[in-house]
């Protein structure tokens, strides 16, 4: 089965091809160089340069691939959540591509996608505990099947990545920072600086990093540039710290779940990699990241998303909705 994914909920539009587990190829623009100058997605913008994009980037996938529009089983997009006006390109251009070649539609979880992404590399196993650290959101998730994922825990405020790029952009880093915050950190001493390990007092599952945001922020503004890696160093330290305790309690409260996969912009992060390794590895569990090129927005995951979920019968109609940031994705599949 042949399915296409198409992304385009922030910043990146993309689309892919996935044959039976397999990703054949991907065709990607990323928008980051439109926005760093304004410091942030510039919503208007983003969806303009989605709709300019969007067919070129399926041309080149066709012409490289070797595969046609006809050959396509199954049209899978990411229906949120994201920027409205730029989930509706994606989606709109899949609907329209569905109703043509007479093949299923399926909208898919921008943020399961994101953990489903691990088996790109080798088939998952489930039930998984997936914890999912992205640019806007932070949560844990027990996951039973391709379609099954139950929240236990989600972000209160400022997402993981959020921090990072608040905190880039106070060192004077251009947007978005993580990565170079990342690079930076690798040549850093990570005891120099005392950054809180925010929300662990409690019996929850959530996440909160304003607080250790707000104190990095305020930190980073008067920091001299040879200080700057040691910053970066313990900052990671920080946000690492509080990630593998979240997760280690979630791990206390499923002991049956035997395989940790964590993704997201942030699951890139070098640090929080040795930090969920060495904790899987206490609790003889397995872990699974995607490979660092689809930890980032992409459309990989998508069309691998949509394909376990058409293997599986799911499908949606013609008239699925498109779901903004803050919305939460119903599970309105219709079996086919
Ligand atoms: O998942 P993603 O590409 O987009 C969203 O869906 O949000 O995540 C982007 C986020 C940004 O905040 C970026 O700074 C962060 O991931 N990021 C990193 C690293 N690479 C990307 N954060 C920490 N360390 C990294 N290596
Ligand atoms: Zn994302």
């Amino acid at each position: 089965m042949l399915c296409l994914g198409v992304e385009s909920s922030c910043d990146e539009t993309a689309v892919a091809l996935v044959e039976d587990g397999r990703l054949l190829g991907q065709s990607l623009a990323s928008q980051i160089r439109l926005h760093a100058i304004f410091n942030g997605v510039v919503p208007e913008l983003a969806s303009r340069e989605h709709y300019r994009v969007i067919g070129p980037l399926f041309d080149s996938l066709m012409a490289e691939t070797g595969k046609k529009a006809n050959d396509i089983d199954v049209v899978a997009v990411a229906r949120g959540p994201g920027l409205l006006g730029s989930l509706l390109v994606g989606v709109a251009f899949a609907k329209g591509l569905a109703l043509c070649l007479d093949a299923p539609l399926i909208g898919v979880d921008h943020l399961k996608a994101h953990l489903l992404a691990v088996g790109l590399e080798k088939p998952p196993e489930f039930p998984a505990l997936g914890l999912l650290a992205s640019g806007g959101h932070t949560a844990l998730y027990r996951i039973e099947s391709p379609a099954v994922f139950r929240r236990l825990g989600r972000c209160l405020d400022d997402a993981a990545g959020e921090a990072f790029d608040k905190t880039g952009r106070a060192l004077g880093l251009p947007y978005p920072a993580g990565k170079t915050m990342d690079e930076l950190a690798r040549s850093g001493n990570p005891e120099s600086f005392r950054l809180p390990r925010p929300y662990l007092n409690n019996d929850n599952l959530d996440f909160s990093f304003s607080g250790l945001k707000t104190s990095a922020v305020a930190e980073a503004k008067n920091l001299a540039d040879e200080t700057k890696r040691d910053f970066c160093a313990s900052f990671n330290r920080a946000m690492a710290e509080t990630l593998r305790i979240k997760t280690a309690r979630a791990l206390d409260a499923n002991p049956d779940l035997r395989e940790i996969w964590v993704a997201g912009g942030v699951a890139a992060n070098s640090t929080l990699r040795e930090t969920l390794v060495t904790l899987a590895a206490e609790r003889e569990a397995k872990i699974r990241f995607p490979s660092p090129e689809y930890c980032a927005d992409n459309a990989a995951m998508i069309a691998y998303a949509g394909w376990s979920l058409a293997v599986l019968g799911y499908a949606h109609p013609l008239d699925m909705e498109t779901i903004p940031r803050g919305r939460i994705i119903p599970d309105d599949y219709a079996k086919t």
